[in-house]
């Protein structure tokens, strides 16, 4: 386990060791996450929901307490169709200028909260949603937990007419960009994967990609870091309080 500059607090009951699967962890930090914005949500609370495995975890836990809030606000056509096949309100962001909370999975997650998002292709529509909401609240395993971002290639989404054109200039960033080759996003876009980028300042390369023409979004999420995970490992789950280091 990283250094990380947060406050960590484990909330397992038992400290025995207890090997578990990566879906049973992935249930865990859904189920932490319902626990944490259970109690915040009322009759008018709209909620934010990503996209992924965990998220798919969370939509289910979600389902059950559906009655206690009023609608969702989905990231991708994936998450619309799960949480509509629970029965579960879900609004146009257009219609809906506030969401109380955004909660979503990550592949990577340092300890104030900076993620690397897309592995699902998914980053474009989850970073727009993760802005219109007052909170982030990251579910994961506790591998996804890392002291610096880069060592999973970051996901870039570009429109394909500037395939070549990003691809070059994200080699002169120190990146090697590969072409998810296959991957058409929801908005029509394609998917450049980064290896090897040196991610010490998330927020400054953040900004650089996203200057780059061509570039939609990239999957650094340093100005939408999570206020909050809840990462499951064999001892329980830890939450990363990233607004209160
Ligand atoms: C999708 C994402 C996901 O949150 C990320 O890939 C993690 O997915 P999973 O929960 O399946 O591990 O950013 O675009």
């Amino acid at each position: 386990m990283p250094d990380i500059a947060v406050r960590l607090c484990t909330t397992s009951q038992t400290r025995r060791f207890i090997s578990h699967s990566q879906d049973e962890l992935k249930q865990k930090a859904a189920e932490a996450a319902i626990s944490y914005i259970g109690p915040k949500l009322d009759r008018k609370s709209i909620v934010g929901v990503g996209t992924g495995s965990t998220a798919n975890c969370f939509i289910d836990e979600l389902a059950k307490i559906q009655h206690t809030f009023d609608a969702t606000v989905a990231s991708s056509e994936a998450t619309q169709q799960r949480l509509a096949a629970h029965g579960i309100t879900v609004l146009d962001l257009n219609a809906t200028p506030h969401l109380d909370v955004y909660v979503d999975g990550a592949d990577e997650i340092d300890g104030l909260g900076n993620m690397i998002k897309g592995g699902g292709a998914a980053l474009t529509r989850e970073k727009i949603v993760a802005s219109a909401a007052n909170e982030f609240v990251c579910i994961a395993d506790d591998s996804k937990l890392v002291k610096t971002l880069g060592a999973f290639p970051l996901p870039v989404e570009v429109i394909p007419m500037a395939r070549s054109l990003v691809a070059r200039a994200l080699v002169s960033l120190g990146g090697q960009p590969i072409w998810r080759e296959g991957v058409t996003t929801d908005n029509g876009n394609i998917i450049l994967d980064v290896y090897n980028l040196k991610i010490d300042r998330p927020l400054d390369l953040e900004r650089r990609i996203n200057d780059v023409p061509g570039v939609v979004c990239n999957g650094i999420f340093a100005q939408q870091a999570a206020h909050v995970a809840f990462l499951a490992g064999d001892n329980g789950v830890t939450t990363l309080d990233a607004s209160n280091p």
